[in-house]
């Protein structure tokens, strides 16, 4: 039994905040664990070594892994996909370190298309006969096992999957507080405290830990057992000492405060096309007449069937991330007041860059979905405005054809009025109008006549027919007389033959 060297697990039953220098491949070599462990830094992590390269060459093993009688409390790391392969790397470096752990929160395409690394937290039956086997095989009394992930979006996922590891014999699991996909997205503290809390083996976070302060800052934030550094003790190797670092900390900041995601990024977009569209809509040199050309095309025509669900689907997805945005606002609005923000100053900063992300989102939906709402009344206004010139158009060429009939009248009567003027030289009106008068007098006058003389005509007529009609009767009696005497004459003629 080793009792030189310290016990893993009993560093953690101690109570303190364990502070872990993270595997870093290339730099976590053992020049660096020396220099990190002058400065307060409790256990160091190899750089990743692939258990199957390992295993294979004693070249790969001499030159992927160095190490010396100083450098312990030391965890080694192995990628790998396969547990027997694993057990026996693990084998072979038992005797040179405290523990081994399984790397399954390497993001990169080669190590995942491997099977190794962020792919493995999709396989927690994997991971659970891997953490087994060396539990298993390695015949070394406290030799601690470990796996280093990242989160799932579905975190459900990441405490089934560390549940099953601490079934398997796990001794402890660090958890960087980012899924596979995220790279200087900001660390899930909550996360890492689910994790805390649904597993009994001690949690070592790992994320943002880049000064001395944050140390303590994430063990109050998560409850976790340990903090995990690597791009903190790259800038300042003595951070866990309590020496404050460069300037490296704004630039971090300054990266994570601008950057966007990609829905927020979609919604940035379409609130600078809006405010394009809007913007050529207003040029003023081109008419509401040309705008409504131009709505007219049949291209929208085909368009417009669906225009409508267009248009109200994006409300709907406008006002959704507006609500979701003001959430954002309020949530960390509140947390900014709250106690850990005075205990933990760069916590504090880091909710200050959540408010600053949360508002920037606020305005970018409240203002897409306002210039929505104007851009699809100001298309209105344009149509209603060319109807509008449409009509007074119309209108006025109305107003023009009055004006020239009633000029042509005007005209008429200027002629009839010279006309009348004729014959009695250039005289006053008046004696025009008089003239005219007597005129239309004496037209009355002929007018009357003309009527007697109708009359008197219509009345001759029905004496005329008064007349005929007896001489019609006088000769309807005639011609029966005649008729009788002929039928006497006949009879008379007969008796005489
Ligand atoms: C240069 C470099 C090399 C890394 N190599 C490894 C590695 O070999 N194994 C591993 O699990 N993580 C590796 N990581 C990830 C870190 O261990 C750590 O999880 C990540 O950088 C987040 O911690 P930080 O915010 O303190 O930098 C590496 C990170 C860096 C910057």
């Amino acid at each position: 039994m080793d009792t030189t060297h310290p016990n893993i697990v009993d560093m953690f039953e101690a109570g303190k905040v364990l502070k872990i220098c993270a595997p870093m491949v290339r730099y976590s070599k053992l020049p660096f664990r020396t220099l990190v462990r002058r400065y307060d830094c409790d256990v160091c992590f190899s750089p990743m070594i692939v258990a199957a390269d390992f295993m294979r060459s004693t070249k790969a093993r001499d030159s992927e892994f160095t190490t010396n009688h100083s450098d312990r409390p030391l965890i080694v790391q192995f990628a790998s996909s396969d547990a027997q392969t694993l057990a026996d790397a693990a084998c072979v470096v038992a005797p040179f370190s405290d523990g081994v752990d399984l790397n399954c929160g390497c993001p990169q395409r080669w190590a995942m298309s491997e099977g190794y690394g962020a792919c493995l937290i999709n396989k927690p039956d994997l991971v659970r006969d891997m953490v087994r086997l060396v539990r298993n095989q390695v015949a070394k009394p406290n030799y601690s096992t470990s796996i280093k992930i990242r989160i799932h979006k579905d975190l459900r996922r990441t405490v089934d999957l560390c549940q099953k590891a601490e079934a398997a014999g796990a001794s402890w699991i660090t958890v960087h507080g980012r899924t596979a996909d995220e790279r200087h997205q900001p660390v899930n503290y909550d996360a890492i405290q689910t994790i805390k809390d649904s597993v009994s083996v001690p949690v070592v976070a790992n994320g943002d830990v880049r000064h001395p302060r944050d140390v303590e800052a994430m063990h109050r934030l998560t409850g976790v057992d340990g903090v995990m550094a690597a791009r903190g003790l790259l800038a300042n190797p003595a951070m866990f000492a309590g020496y404050e670092d460069t300037p490296l900390q704004c630039v971090w900041d300054w990266e994570l405060s601008v950057e966007m995601t990609l829905q927020w990024t979609v919604v940035a977009l379409f609130l600078y096309v809006e405010i394009g569209v809007l913007l050529i809509l207003c040029l003023p040199f081109i008419s509401a007449t040309r705008w409504q050309k131009i709505f007219k095309l049949n291209i929208w025509n085909s368009m417009a069937t669906f225009w409508n669900k267009v248009f109200l689907a994006m409300i709907i997805i406008l006002i959704v991330l507006f609500l979701d945005a003001v959430r954002e606002v309020r949530k960390y609005s509140n947390m900014e007041h709250g106690k850990d923000a005075k205990l933990n100053p760069n916590m504090f900063d880091h909710l200050h860059m959540k408010l600053f992300r949360a508002q920037r989102n606020l305005y970018i939906s409240g203002f897409s979905l306002f210039l929505w709402l104007v851009m699809r009344r100001v298309i209105t206004l344009i149509n209603q405005l060319a109807n509008l010139h449409d009509t007074s158009t119309a209108l006025q060429m109305q107003a023009d054809g009055n004006n020239q009939v009633a000029k042509k009248y005007m005209e008429d009567n200027e002629l009839l009025k010279q006309t009348l003027m004729k014959g009695i030289g250039e005289k006053a009106n008046t004696e025009g109008m008089e003239l005219l008068k007597e005129t239309v007098e004496r037209l009355k006058g002929e007018l009357k006549t003309s009527g007697d003389a109708l009359k008197k005509s219509q009345s001759e007529a029905e004496a005329t027919k008064g007349r005929s009609d007896g001489l019609a009767r006088e000769y309807d009696r005639l011609l029966n007389e005649h008729q009788l005497l002929q039928n006497a004459q006949d009879s008379g003629d007969k008796k005489d033959n």
